[in-house]
């Protein structure tokens, strides 16, 4: 079996059984993340704990590229830091535009999209459940930091 035959594999299989799926209990962030041109959408829940990714689930209607990417992306960001994920997510973009060349070892099973950067109509489809995450990230945070400001400002009015 071939690399391109064995990345086709594994694309069909995150897109058949895909890891993550489903929803979380006790999510701190959901989104919603569609896909302009075809309108296809990717609804994600992350669950903070400790700034780290404790879980993490998707769900959605998509092709197979969009599904297995966000099965792949689950997979290798649970448990990981905001930072890290967010530096993984910026990661995998650059590879999509050809910036950057993968790094396997970070990407897991998301090595197999590789081949999607040369297709630029594709790539958009690639990116849905990253750009997702990215989202859910960025609001956890402001949440994060809206609950520091206030425990501050309590702080103060004791002084
Ligand atoms: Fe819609 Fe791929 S064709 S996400």
């Amino acid at each position: 079996m071939g690399l391109d035959d064995l990345y086709q594999a594994l694309i069909l299989d995150h897109y058949k059984n895909r890891r993550h799926h489903g929803e979380l209990d006790e999510p701190t962030v959901a989104v919603d993340e569609y896909n302009p041109m075809c309108g296809d959408e990717i609804h994600l829940e992350i669950r903070m704990e400790d700034g780290r990714l404790a879980g993490i689930a998707h769900r959605g209607q998509g092709c197979s590229i969009s599904q297995a990417s966000a099965s792949m992306m689950s997979e290798a960001v649970c448990g990981m830091s905001a930072a890290e994920a967010l530096g993984l997510v910026e990661h995998f973009r650059r590879v999509m535009r050809g910036d950057e060349a993968p790094d396997e070892d970070r990407l897991g099973d998301a090595i197999a999209l590789e081949g999607v950067a040369k297709y630029p109509a594709r790539i958009k489809c690639a990116l849905l459940g990253w750009i997702a995450l990215r989202d859910a990230i960025g609001r956890a945070g402001v949440d994060g930091a809206l609950t520091a400001a206030k425990a501050t400002g309590r702080a103060d009015g004791h002084r």
